[in-house]
């Protein structure tokens, strides 16, 4: 696909930006995104705009009550030898439905899947010189949604903002992990919002994660919220355990966001050679089974992170366990670059070439 900025502008925004090295992650925020507004009903065409500060009432909706949701993607590179050098979306149709059950959760509007997918296509094929060539690297993508009245009630808004950001970036973690079981705070309850990528979600760990941050550790596991007994995710990424041949991950609900990686490596699972179950993990045991030196993986797995090794878990206790190398979680993490990069082929429909 081919775009046009119409806007000299827009253009010459583009000239001459050099990828730094390293990427890292959303340190460098393409200059152009796509946004659309949404009023009397309605949405407004989509357009490129220059990535300039939004002009918001203090009073906006969004920043009082939280009605803001977004998505994660990425378009990698094609590095193989079908359309070589295009650029390939991720599953985007699975991507806009879960932005619009997002939306529903939040009572936001819901955007036309082809609207969402013409947008990131428009939007990459704009951008294409800031899509890295390294194998891992991405241009990643943020749709996001957000309330955009401007007042004080406790009602939803009336009008919304649609924007999509990019960022040329490396994965979230391009080492293992260490991951931090978080036994007080819980990340989302029954009935509540932890199916959806609803952004209050992400604020609600952030005074969990900092002083844990500053320990070395950089995600946290969550356990579910009425027990406390069963892993669900991370804050992040979805979580997947192998003991011996068996590879576990929590079964969805709504308290657990059902991530596009996470289904994709069960799909794939069979093909690669791997039995992988959704099962209730419990955390005492899972403990246990590390102590006791058998031969486990702890790994996540997102957009952002693709697939990421856990090398040390820790918590409150004093518990630091480390762990056995993970060659599954290493080769599940080749494999889905691979897919996303062209370099294997994908199953129908996962690849979007632009
Ligand atoms: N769980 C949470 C809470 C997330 O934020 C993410 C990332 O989007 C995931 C899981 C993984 O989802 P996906 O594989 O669709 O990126
Ligand atoms: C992603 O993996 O793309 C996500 O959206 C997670 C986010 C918290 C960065």
């Amino acid at each position: 696909m081919t775009s046009t900025l119409a806007s000299p502008d827009l253009r010459r925004r583009l000239e001459g930006i050099q990828l730094p090295d390293p990427l890292g992650f959303g340190t460098l925020m393409a200059p152009v995104m796509a946004i659309a507004h949404y009023r009397d009903g309605a949405w407004e065409d989509v357009r490129l705009d220059a990535l300039d500060p939004l002009s918001l009432a203090p009073h906006t909706q969004a920043l009082h009550y939280g009605q803001a949701i977004f998505e994660g993607m990425k378009a990698y590179r094609n590095l193989g030898t079908d359309l070589p050098g295009t650029a390939l979306l991720f599953r985007p149709h699975e991507h806009a439905r879960r932005f619009n059950r997002s939306a529903t959760r939040l009572g936001m509007p819901e955007l036309d899947e082809d609207v969402y997918v013409a947008t990131l296509e428009r939007l990459v094929s704009t951008l294409d010189a800031l899509v890295p060539e390294r194998q891992g690297q991405s241009l990643y993508l943020r749709p996001t949604m957000f309330g955009a009245t401007a007042h004080l009630s406790v009602v939803p808004s009336t009008e919304y903002c649609f924007v999509v950001l990019a960022t040329p970036s490396d994965a979230f973690f391009t080492a293992p992990i260490s991951a931090w079981i978080e036994r007080r705070f819980s990340r989302a309850g029954p009935g509540g919002t932890g199916n959806v990528k609803a952004a209050g979600n992400y604020a609600a760990s952030f005074a969990a994660a900092a002083p844990l941050a500053k320990l070395g550790f950089q995600q946290l596991l969550w356990l579910d919220a009425v027990h406390h007994t069963h892993i669900e995710e991370f804050t992040a990424m979805n979580v997947f355990v192998r003991r011996g041949d068996t590879i576990l991950t929590p079964p969805l609900s709504d308290t657990i966001l059902a991530g596009i990686t996470r289904d994709s490596l069960l799909r794939l699972a069979g093909s690669l050679g791997l039995s992988m179950v959704e099962k209730p993990v419990d955390v005492a045991e899972l403990v246990d089974a590390i102590a006791s030196g058998e031969d486990v993986e702890v790994f996540g797995c997102g957009t952002g992170a693709v697939v990421a090794p856990v090398e040390l878990i820790g918590d409150e206790t004093g518990l630091r366990l480390p762990l056995p190398p993970f060659p599954v979680a290493t080769r599940l993490r080749r494999h889905m670059l691979d897919l996303q990069h062209g370099v294997l082929p994908a199953p129908a429909g996962w690849q979007r070439p632009v």
